[in-house]
């Protein structure tokens, strides 16, 4: 969603707030600005569109080493210049570009509007440049904290005054702001993309802290305006890992790079001796481990369709009662928050507000959260009390793939450790260590096979409308397949239990409306087969993703067949073919698969 940069040094600033802006667009936006101060005075650009328009726009006197940029997702009022950030004060002294939501904007702006304020955008974030530009304060620092006293709501924010030409002053409230502290300049971004391929020296702000920003260094404080000495750390991602290189889209790069990620994240965690996994981050002896009696899975769209397939894996390996809910849901049902109950939070970004205020509440209750989070200080990563980094690299493409590998595998594990301290015996938990070891290969299988899988695609892109369907380990893969399948192609994609289809959906099946059923080789097989004989009697045409020992008989059917595994871990490989499907499917449509419409990759709003 909405992205910050900033920058400030001895170089041009336009050029690169821009690149940065650049290096934003795959977290979805609909319009950018920038604003850059040159001798004393601040320059503001902006357009209702794209960056490459902004590009396009910038005039050739547009000078100054220090200046803020954004790329906004419309939340208050449409997608038009006024609208974009960077907002100004009334005498365009103040500038400053913001993520995230003022709850209490519609009264700051009443209260405003009657002191003679003209508003000159919908935004709630103009709200801000006024209050900056109206406190008595001395310094820029105490006008952004009386400002940021009167705001209920996130922010993250970046704040230029035309008064004080050297700096810029940051407040973080649950948005994320990263500081990169490069040679004599210091860099500013939302996300870390924007900022690797200048420097990888960084600091994350803390929730609550407020920055300052100079090309000489960075000084943070807290909102009583007490020093944090805050010292940078090096961050392990080249800045390679988020170019597409020879690729012609970030997700196929992305699902092309499933076998070497699903490495990186079983690397050092398996443990033959004990047949267990070694997860150090979740802070959890073998005593605490053994309290839990019940694991809830908290997670947004296609991470929370993974937490039902881990929540299952966790039940199923060691035996304790465990679901998954959306994390946007359970945070508004006042949920009963239970200290022998594992609260486990599932997010790539580690930014999606609803995960990350479902953990908030959770620990107001004095619940106990674990993350298994891809993005390293990322919010959620740091709200939880310990935790497994899932280690996929980078994610660009709005479609989760890799990311979405690795969680699973990061829900076996933690299935396995949950299991070998209750009856999972070592045996079983070796036969587990086997399987994982074999996944990185078998993804690999598995990719050999995307010119079928594309064909199969091609042949379902006509549809208006299909049914994934799947039961028990399967329907979660169904349900992640219909998800990947709608996101990019555009195409109504509903998944359903197979046991279920006889009690209504099985109205609509003819041969206008394909079904891609998850068919593996487990005790449910027999079953499955019949729920596929009933759609090929009803001329329902079939795709199925299933095992090479799966006899379906005389089935007309398209066959994706999937190396086996042992049973528990098969969801985790029947899962990769509904990528390919969906992305073959969107590319022989024609759509802008890494940036579908009305998605963005990072949900940093409710
Ligand atoms: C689907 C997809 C989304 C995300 C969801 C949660 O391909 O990417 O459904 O899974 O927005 O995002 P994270 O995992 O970042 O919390």
């Amino acid at each position: 969603m909405c992205g910050i940069v900033a920058y400030v040094g001895k170089q041009d600033a336009a050029p690169l707030l821009l690149d940065g802006l650049a290096q934003l667009e795959y977290r979805g936006y609909d319009s950018a600005g920038i604003a850059v101060l040159n001798a004393g005075h601040a320059k503001v650009l902006r357009t209702g569109g794209r960056v490459r328009e902004l590009r396009a726009a910038l005039p050739k006197r547009f000078a100054g080493s220090i200046g803020i940029g954004h790329t906004r997702w419309a939340t208050h009022g449409p997608a038009t210049e006024a609208n974009a950030h960077p907002h100004r004060s009334s005498d365009g002294r103040i500038s400053v570009v913001h993520n995230g939501i003022i709850d209490n904007a519609g009264s700051l702006r009443a209260e405003l509007a009657a002191a003679g304020v003209t508003l000159t955008s919908d935004t709630d974030t103009e709200v801000l440049a006024h209050l900056v530009a109206r406190s008595t304060a001395e310094t820029l620092e105490d006008a952004v904290l009386d400002a940021v006293s009167r705001i209920e709501g996130t922010y993250g924010l970046a704040v230029l005054d035309e008064r004080h030409p050297d700096r810029i002053v940051l407040a973080r409230s649950g948005s994320p702001l990263i500081i990169g502290v490069g040679n004599r300049e210091t860099h500013v971004a939302s996300d870390l993309s924007a900022i690797v391929r200048h420097t990888t020296s960084v600091v994350h702000l803390e929730d609550g802290e407020f920055a300052t920003v100079t090309a000489s260094g960075f000084t943070t404080f807290t909102r009583d305006r007490v020093n944090t000495s805050r010292t940078p750390t090096e961050v392990a991602e080249a800045a390679g890992n988020f170019e597409l290189g020879a690729h012609q889209h970030y997700m196929r790069k992305e699902f092309l790079e499933q076998p070497a990620s699903a490495q990186s994240v079983l690397r050092g965690r398996l443990e033959d001796r004990f047949g267990t996994a070694r997860l150090d981050g979740l802070n959890l002896d073998a005593r605490a481990n053994r309290a839990i009696r019940r694991v809830k899975v908290i997670g947004c769209g296609s991470a929370y369709y993974v937490g039902q397939l881990g929540a299952q894996m966790i039940e199923e390996l060691a035996r304790i009662p465990a679901d998954a809910e959306p994390a946007s849901e359970f945070r508004y049902r006042n949920p009963i928050i239970d200290s022998t109950t594992l609260y486990v939070a599932v997010s790539q970004s580690g930014e999606t507000a609803d995960t990350l205020f479902a953990v908030e509440e959770i620990k107001r209750k004095g619940g106990q959260v674990v993350g298994l989070v891809n993005v390293v200080g990322s919010s959620i990563a740091r709200a939880c009390d310990g935790g497994v980094y899932l280690h996929a690299g980078p994610e660009i493409a709005v479609a989760s793939t890799k990311a979405l590998t690795n969680m699973a595998l990061g829900f076996a594990l933690l299935a396995l450790n949950l299991g070998r301290v209750r009856d999972l015996s070592i045996a079983e938990g070796r036969r587990l260590i086997e399987g994982l070891r074999a996944v990185p290969e078998q993804i690999e299988q598995i990719l050999r096979t995307e010119d079928e899988i594309a064909s199969v695609a091609k042949g379902l892109s006509g549809a208006s409308s299909l049914f994934f369907i799947g039961r028990v380990r399967g329907y979660p893969v169904a349900r992640e397949g219909a998800q990947k399948f709608k996101e990019i192609s555009y195409c109504h994609a509903e998944a359903y239990q197979s046991s279920e289809l006889k009690h209504g959906p099985l109205a609509l099946i003819g041969e206008s409306l394909p079904t891609v059923a998850v068919v593996p080789q487990d005790e449910l097989v027999q079953r499955n087969v019949g729920a596929l004989h009933e759609i090929a009697a009803r001329n329902g045409p079939l795709v199925v993703v299933t095992h090479p020992g799966v006899d379906l008989g005389e089935l007309r059917a398209s066959r994706i067949d999937v190396p086996k595994n042992e049973i528990e871990l098969d969801p985790i490989l029947l899962t990769v073919p509904m990528q390919l499907l969906a992305y073959h499917a969107a590319l022989a449509l024609g759509h802008d698969i890494d940036k579908p419409r009305n998605l963005a990759k990072s949900v940093t709003v409710e």
